[in-house]
């Protein structure tokens, strides 16, 4: 069978990476590979990954780029991917984006498309202060946007919902910089290469940007 979909989502902190990439995943059935979830699962788990990446995390700052590329390279590897992925989170810097691709030449596959979701930095700012997620089934929430039915409370297993450590607001600053100053640069990358950018106007209710997402995809 050929690739369903290999996509990277792609966009500033809270843009909707995560609420995207997870609807996109359950309808497409192809794994959503966030590097942020899989540094924040090894953080809880206390590994020596997750200790080393804490302090980095914590200040708003990429983790070192051997760590990452370790953690994609086994997700990518595994038969989950096998029909297709969504990437949330990475490549995010230019050395990540050329090693994304070595690591998919040698798989034998490529990219289809890099979808950027674009949010005016007062909304992200708003839209991460507001973000609550579930510590046990990993349910995320806002509380302006798309509040719990009882609060502070998940919806789908009721537990406490907790609030990021890195969403506190001089974090989200350095988080922003880092962004823009690292991150978005991998855009004019695959510019050059001829991988195909695709902007989605995100400032949008979550079911608008996927109805944008999905009539680019052609789903
Ligand atoms: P990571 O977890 O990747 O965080 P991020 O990129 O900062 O993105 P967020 O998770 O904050 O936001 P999102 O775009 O997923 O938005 P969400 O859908 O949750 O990275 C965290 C840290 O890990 C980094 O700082 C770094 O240290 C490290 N790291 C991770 N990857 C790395 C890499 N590749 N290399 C090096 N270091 C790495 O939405 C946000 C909120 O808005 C939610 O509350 C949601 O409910 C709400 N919302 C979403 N969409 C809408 C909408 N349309 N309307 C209204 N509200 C909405």
């Amino acid at each position: 069978m050929g690739d369903l979909m290999n996509l990277v989502l792609f966009g500033a902190p809270g843009a909707g990476k995560g609420t995207q990439g997870a609807l996109l995943a359950r309808r497409l059935a192809i794994p959503r590979i966030s590097t942020g979830d899989l540094l924040r699962e090894a953080v809880r788990q206390g590994t020596p990954l997750g200790r080393q990446a804490k302090q980095y995390m914590d200040a708003g700052e990429l983790v070192p780029d051997a760590v990452i590329l370790g953690l994609v390279r086994e997700a990518l590897a595994s038969d989950a991917a096998k029909p297709g992925f969504i990437l949330d989170g990475f490549p995010r810097n230019v050395a990540q984006a050329q090693a994304l691709d070595e690591i998919l030449r040698s798989l034998g596959r490529r990219l289809d498309d890099v979808a950027v979701l674009d949010v005016p930095d007062d909304v992200v700012v708003k839209r991460i202060a507001g973000r609550r997620g579930c510590p046990s089934c990993q349910s995320v929430y806002n509380v302006h946007y798309e509040p719990p039915r009882r609060d502070e409370l998940c919806d789908s297993c009721n537990s406490s919902l907790v609030q990021r450590e890195d969403d506190r607001e001089e974090t989200v600053m350095r988080r922003l910089q880092v962004y823009r100053g690292q991150t978005q640069p991998v855009l004019a990358y695959y510019e050059v290469q001829g991988t195909p950018v695709v902007h989605l106007e995100a400032d949008r209710p979550v079911d608008e940007v996927q109805a944008q997402l999905l009539s680019h995809l052609g789903s």
